[in-house]
């Protein structure tokens, strides 16, 4: 896929050295090659790049999980667009490139979930054909370092 130049591409245990170079801002931190290497071992875990000029310029990442008891889901974990190559449709065309890919892995449903106060994200989301639910969720967290 092809928008203004920019390329986006899965990242794959073959490929990885479209990470060499990355923009500040895409992901919370810098790529480790061993994170990475074992993000990219489980073929249910997808990363997809968005790349201008040999830099990694966006990112997003997601899984499909299965459960017990429902089909595949995909869950759409992380998007980041370095700030100066926002509002040029990059966003839109990693969640959608990464929502094809959970298609092809046989997800029947994905899901992402945003802060109410985050109007971009929730603006991308819903282009995309996302459905709000009707009822605002709550996240907790547990430290779980010793
Ligand atoms: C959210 C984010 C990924 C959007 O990326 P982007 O490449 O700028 O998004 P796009 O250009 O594809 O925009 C998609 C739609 O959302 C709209 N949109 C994007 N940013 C917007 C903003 N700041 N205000 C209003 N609408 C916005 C666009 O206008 C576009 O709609 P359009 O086609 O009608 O113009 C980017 O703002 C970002 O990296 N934010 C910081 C990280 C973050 O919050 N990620 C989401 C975590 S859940």
């Amino acid at each position: 896929m092809t928008t203004n130049g920019i390329t986006i591409h899965r990242v794959t245990p073959d490929n990885t050295s479209v990470l060499t170079r990355v923009d500040d801002d895409v992901f919370d931190n810098p790529v480790q090659p061993a994170l990475l290497n074992d993000f990219l071992a489980n073929p249910s875990n997808l990363l997809v790049v968005a790349v201008a000029d040999d830099t990694v310029v966006g990112m997003a990442t997601g899984i499909a999980y299965v459960h017990p008891d429902k089909p595949l889901q995909l869950f759409v974990n992380e998007v980041g667009v370095s700030p100066r190559y926002q509002r040029q449709g990059i966003g839109k065309d990693l969640v959608d490139s990464l929502l094809e890919h959970g298609k092809q892995l046989g997800c029947v449903e994905a899901w992402v979930a945003t802060e109410v106060g985050n109007t971009p994200a929730r603006a991308l989301y819903h282009k995309l054909g996302g459905e709000e639910d009707d009822e605002q969720a709550v996240v907790y967290t547990w430290s779980l370092a010793d």
